[in-house]
Formats: structure tokens, sequence, C-alpha cells
């Protein structure tokens, strides 16, 4: 390693000279001082709870004043919508910076790409005027093959009454075989003998399960190369290496902005595993899946509900169910923007939010959806636990006691005014003023955006998320 000196051995034997292996000498080692963190900070947007936060919303935001929005990771299983002049977009594998004229959109390396919702998705935009063609796609990003969409939903029926509630587009499939290592990746669809080799080491192993597992046909090794050798020519121009462009754009001072997909709860690792998507939507995540290191990151965002939802299977704490769960599901048009599935309502969740604040390291939140709110008398807040007769303040350590768990509720009197245009925290009634106020103290770091309306203006800056 240049620059790294030997030192003196200290056990048996014949000791060995100091080395330097520089070209400048002993001095020029001895002088060299610690890399020092050069150019702009990169900035993590995320979700801190199950998903549906308002992330598209929040990443839209500041698009303007952004210079790149990186998706790290999730695949066509995220959907953001974001209404913008009243018009309103679902995006799914784009980041949602793409509706920012000056934004480079970025799809990075920790994503896994359905190559033909990826140009469904651009055509679509396109035609609706929007420019897409500063889109740039990591080569070492992995692609959803065929195969793992059916292997996805044929496991989900296979499961029954464990099913995860998946959303059926082939995530967790393509993210096990990218742990497997006969993964697809973008640079794959390049080399064509490279591609065949790798559909076919797949299959070799897939078609034996769809075939004598599942009793199903399998796939023709040259019918998915053709298949995915279709879209080469089309996506050569996007790709990059997103790490280096990356670098490049903080080295000369431009925003970044990493932009998860899902949220907390749903990480592989930290949320309510099985219940979880198969990636990394956590704060770790944004570094593995864009190649941007933690050196580099000043700035952690967490986009949070007024209130839960969760889409699929899994515990909720704070679910309401029967009338209040429907009242809360149609107050805030809570059906899913990729599967259409009504998602699961309840109330403000303090542990989960605050476990969001330490697991991420969240320096700001943005609150959502508060309007929603408008017109409920009383709004309960979960404040701690009780699992087996005990209080439990954070989330018990263990799967089956979270499922368990029974939500320990404060309440608060809720608000009748609208305040859609409310665009600072003056201009709210006192009682919403005080929510707030409330769930700040409980969540471990400031509210620092209230958002009042799906539209981009319905907002409230309380201080500014990019300075
Ligand atoms: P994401 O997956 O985290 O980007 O969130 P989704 O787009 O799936 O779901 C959030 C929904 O809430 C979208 O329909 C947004 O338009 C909407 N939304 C975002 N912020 C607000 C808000 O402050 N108030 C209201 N009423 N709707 C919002
Ligand atoms: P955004 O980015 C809410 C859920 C699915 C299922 C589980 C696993 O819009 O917040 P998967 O298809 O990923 O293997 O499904 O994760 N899920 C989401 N729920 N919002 C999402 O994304 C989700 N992406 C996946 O419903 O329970
Ligand atoms: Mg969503």
């Amino acid at each position: 390693m240049p620059g790294r000196t030997g030192g003196s051995s200290a056990g048996a034997g014949r000791p060995y000279e100091t080395v330097v292996y520089s070209d400048r000498g002993p001095a020029a080692v001895s002088e060299a001082q610690p890399r020092e963190g050069e150019g702009m900070p990169a900035i993590v947007l995320l979700g801190a709870q199950w998903g549906d936060e308002g992330k598209g919303k929040a990443t839209d935001l500041l698009g303007s004043r952004v210079d790149a929005v990186v998706k790290f990771n999730g695949g066509n299983n995220a959907g953001h919508t974001i209404v913008v002049d009243g018009e309103k977009y679902a995006l799914h594998l784009l980041p949602s910076g793409i509706l920012s004229p000056k934004c480079t959109p970025v799809i990075g390396n920790g994503v896994v790409i359905d190559l033909a919702v990826l140009f469904e998705e651009i055509d679509g935009l396109e035609a609706r005027g929007v420019d897409t063609s500063k889109l740039v796609v990591s080569s070492n990003a992995h692609v959803i093959a065929p195969y793992n969409r059916a292997l996805d939903k044929v496991t989900e029926r296979f499961l029954g009454n464990s099913k995860i509630g998946t959303t059926g587009r082939g995530i967790g499939p393509t993210y096990a075989d990218k742990m497997s290592r006969i993964g697809i990746r973008v640079q794959d669809l390049f080399d064509e003998d490279v591609l065949r080799a790798k559909v076919s080491g797949a299959l070799n192993l897939k078609n034996q399960i769809f075939v004598k597992i599942y009793n199903r046909k399998g796939y023709e090794v040259d019918a998915v190369v053709q298949d995915l050798l279709g879209y080469a020519e089309r996506l050569r121009p996007m790709v990059a290496d997103t790490a280096l462009l990356l670098e490049n754009m903080l080295n000369e001072n431009k925003t970044v902005v990493l932009e998860a997909a899902q949220a907390t709860l749903l990480d592989v690792d930290h949320g309510t595993y099985p219940f979880v998507t198969s990636s990394n939507a956590t704060a770790g995540g944004a570094c593995t899946g864009s190649g941007v290191p933690p050196t580099r990151i000043s700035r952690v965002i967490a986009v949070v509900k007024a209130y839960t939802t969760r889409v699929g299977e899994g515990p909720f704490p704070t679910e309401l169910l029967h009338e209040k769960g429907d009242e809360l599901r149609n107050a805030g048009a809570e059906f899913g923007t990729t599967t259409g599935r009504p998602r699961r309502t309840g109330w403000f969740d303090a542990p989960v939010a605050r476990y969001a604040t330490r697991i991420n390291g969240v320096t700001d939140f943005v609150l959502t959806k508060l309007d929603v709110l408008t017109g409920m008398a009383e709004v309960p807040v979960c404040v701690a636990y009780e699992v087996d007769g005990k209080r439990v303040d954070e989330l018990p350590m263990t799967q089956s006691e979270f499922a368990r768990a029974v939500p320990i509720y404060e309440t608060f009197p809720g608000w009748t005014e609208d305040i859609s245009q409310a665009r600072s925290l003056d201009e709210l009634p006192r009682n919403a003023r005080d929510y707030i106020a409330t769930l700040e103290g409980m969540i471990g770091a400031p509210i620092s955006a209230v958002g009042v309306g799906p539209g981009r203006d319905e907002t409230i800056a309380v201080r500014d998320l990019l300075d």
C-alpha cells in the first residue's frame, strides 16, 4: 500500500527493515494528514414507518435545488405519487427527481430493475412532456429476469397463510439471486456470451424448481436471453459507473440526495422480518446501494406520516380495524400506488419513529398528511407498548413480542379547521400545533417540514432541509 511504513518486528527471528513505499521518502509519509472531507456532503431521504409516508413528494419538494436524486434500493415494488400543479404522477422505478428539469435522476447499483417497466415509465412520462434524457443507470444494478417475476408469485401462492403479501414484482427472488451470486446485472446485457452463461446457470436450478416443485413449465434459456437483449441497445447510453459519477458531482459541490424506496420497518435487517422487503431501506443501504461512502453523508431526512399505514402482512400494533380503520383509509386515500391494495391504517406509533431515528441517525423529520387528521375529535398516539404485562418503551427485541405488543395511548384533542392553506406553523390551529410539538418531543429529532396536502406547495417549511 503506498505510503504505508512497516515497523520493526518485536517477535522472534530477523527484525525487518522499515520500508517506505513512497517516491518522496519518509518525510512525505510522516507529513501525511488524515483525509479531510472535500466537496459537498450527500443527503439521505428515507421512510420512518412501513412505506408510503410521502417520500416522493418530499424528494420532489427539494428537487429544484438538488443536482442529483439517486434511488438506492428496491425496484418497481415502490410507488410514489407526486402532484405538481394538479397533475398526478405515479413513479415506481424512476427517482422522484425526474420531475425537476435541472436534476440528474440516478438508478443506483442497489436497485433491481424490471426493464419493461423502466421503459414503460420513461415513455409514459415523455408522453406527458417530462424530459427523461438525463437518467443514468448503474452498470452494477441487477435486472429482474422473467423467471423471478414468476417465482415471486408462485412462492407466495405456495406459502398460503404464511405469505408475505409481496407486490409480486420479482423483487425477493432477484435479491436472492444477487446474494447467491447468480444474478443478472445491467452490464451483462452488453456481452451476449456472459449473459447466456449466466441465464443458463440460473435456469439450471430454477427450472428444476418450477417443474418439480411447482408443477409448472420451465424457461428456455434462448427466450430469456433474447428478451433481455431486446432492451440492451436502448439502455446502453444511459448506463454509467454511477458511484464515480456521484463522487465527481459531490467534489464539484453539487447537491446529491439518496432517496430510499420502502422504509425502516420494511428493511431486511432492521424491519419486521420476515414481513419486509428484500433490500436495505435504511441509511446504511444508502451507502451500499449508491457507492457514496458514509463519511460523505451529513444529513438524514426521515419522512413520517401523522398516522401509520402498512401494506401486506406482518405485525402492526396500532392498526385500526373496522369503521375507524376505514375512516382513516378513506380520509387519507390509503390505497397502494403499485398494487391498488387498501393500506392497513392505524394511529401514530412513537416508538416506531424513535426506532427509525436511532437506526438511521435521523437529523430531520418531514411530517406528512397532517391534514388527514382534520375533523377527528381526538387523536391518540402510541407512546409505548405493553408486552406480557410489562411496559416497553422501545421496539421489543423479538418479533413474537412485537406481534403481542399492545399500544399504550395518550390522546390529544383534534381540530376541525381546514389546514391545507397553512404555510407556517402560526397559521395552524392551536391543537394541530400542539400535536406537532408533542410528536417532536417523542421521536428524537426535529420536525423540519409539515405536509398539509398532496400538492408540491402544500407544505409548511419549518427550517431549510438543504442548508
Ligand atoms: P411514498 O411511497 O413514500 O412516496 O408515498 P406514496 O406516494 O405511496 O403515498 C403517499 C400519498 O400521500 C401520495 O398519494 C401523496 O400524493 C400523498 N401525500 C403526500 N404528502 C401529503 C400530505 O401532506 N397530505 C396529503 N393529504 N397527502 C399527501
Ligand atoms: P414505497 O417505496 C409499502 C411491502 C409489500 C410487502 C413487502 C414485501 O412506495 O414506500 P416486496 O414486493 O417488496 O417483496 O414485498 O413489502 N412493500 C411496500 N409497502 N410501500 C412500499 O414502497 C413497498 N414496497 C414493498 O406490500 O408487504
Ligand atoms: Mg408508496
